[in-house]
């Protein structure tokens, strides 16, 4: 009778599972994607500071580091919520991108930044409300209002280029290690302005050598 009834409860609990992640599935996918988006916009930016310091440009370098920090902790958050519903994280796709000279790989960055603030995430986290998945539509914000700092980062970055300096990049960059926001120490809040992080927990980049 006690195997009887230990067998039922889970049929039970695998039914209800199985239940819930149909009801997430959408969300799921969505996360999966954005997974992928966020790994292939971190080892961009990788990519890209080396292009930087190649320059000259080192503190470009340094946004370009820090940025991709950034998205690495957008993909492990995003990674994370897709186990939450029932997905899996393996094998993921890191997409083609080119490779070219800074003034180029800003102007890249700068509209991947815009598709994924404009139409990536905006429908993601319209899909997650609706199929009441409030974490994945946590983690779906979290990394739009990144995407957002960035693509604010990168425009001055780009005019300071065109000016033929990089007067208006910061050397020094705080990433919080929660939600991936990234401040530089003109903007940095005592708690992070999105998840409310402590800013002492905040990861530092080029502390020792900052201008
Ligand atoms: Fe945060």
């Amino acid at each position: 009778m006690n195997r009887i009834i230990i067998y039922l409860s889970i049929v039970l609990v695998l039914s209800l599972n199985a239940c819930v992640s149909s009801l997430t599935k959408k969300t799921a996918e969505n996360l999966k994607s954005a997974l992928n988006t966020e790994l292939t916009a971190s080892e961009k930016y990788t990519k890209f500071a080396q292009v930087a310091m190649s320059e000259g440009f080192d503190t470009l370098s340094q946004l370009f580091i820090a940025a991709s920090k950034s998205e690495k902790i957008h993909a492990a958050n995003h990674e994370r919520m897709l186990h939450k519903y029932g997905g899996n994280s393996d094998n993921p796709e890191i997409a083609a991108y080119q490779v070219k000279t800074s003034k180029e790989n800003l102007d890249a960055a700068i509209k991947s930044e815009l598709f994924d603030m404009q139409s990536l995430y905006p429908g993601f986290i319209k899909t997650a409300e609706i199929e009441t998945a409030p974490d994945g539509a946590t983690a779906f914000t979290w990394a739009w209002s990144g995407d957002k700092r960035h693509l604010n980062f990168y425009r001055k970055a780009t005019a300071s280029l065109a000016a033929g300096n990089e007067n208006g990049i910061s050397y020094l960059w705080y990433v919080c290690p929660k939600c991936g926001n990234l401040y530089n120490p003109d903007d940095i809040k005592t708690l992070c302005e999105v998840c409310l992080e402590k800013q002492e927990n905040f990861i530092g980049f080029a502390k020792e050598e900052s201008k």
